[in-house]
């Protein structure tokens, strides 16, 4: 009976421990304002612009890629709030649905982090 009680109060702290996480990490849901936004969105700098509408354009202002879209700052807050070192990272080698370098097979580590920069803000400073 002790035993019964003490794992039922552990899961209950557990899934309240759950619940607590994931309202921290999560974003708002993207709306179709949202992806129009995105859309009309590209970096200011010729090359990277055009890096970037060849590969993270294609996912990252479509609401059904569930990537986070170019332009909306409050999607990207959690993600930011991991490090700039570690966004990098996954955009580099990959991250769940997010394909290693975003397919884009000629940019660099300093391009992936401009692109972040850009995609996160919806907006850069011309080189
Ligand atoms: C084939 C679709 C696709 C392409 C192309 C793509 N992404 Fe993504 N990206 C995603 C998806 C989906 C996620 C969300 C993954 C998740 O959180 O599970 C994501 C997430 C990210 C993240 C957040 C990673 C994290 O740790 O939270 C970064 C940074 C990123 N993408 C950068 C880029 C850059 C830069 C490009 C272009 C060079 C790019 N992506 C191209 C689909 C794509």
């Amino acid at each position: 009976m002790r035993y019964a009680s003490l794992i039922r109060y552990g899961l209950v702290a557990l899934m309240l421990t759950g619940l607590g996480a994931c309202k921290e990490e999560q974003a708002p849901v993207p709306t179709l304002a949202d992806a129009q936004r995105a859309e009309s969105l590209l970096p200011t700098d010729v090359d990277l612009r055009a890096r970037y509408q060849r590969s993270c354009a294609a996912c990252h202002t479509s609401i059904d890629a569930k990537a986070p879209l170019t332009g909306a700052v409050a999607q990207w807050k959690p993600r930011l709030d991991k490090g700039m070192d570690l966004l990098a990272r996954h955009a580099m080698e990959g991250f769940n649905a997010m394909p290693p370098k975003g397919l884009c097979m000629d940019c660099s580590e300093s391009d992936m982090r401009a692109l972040i920069v850009f995609m996160s803000q919806g907006k850069d400073e011309p080189k």
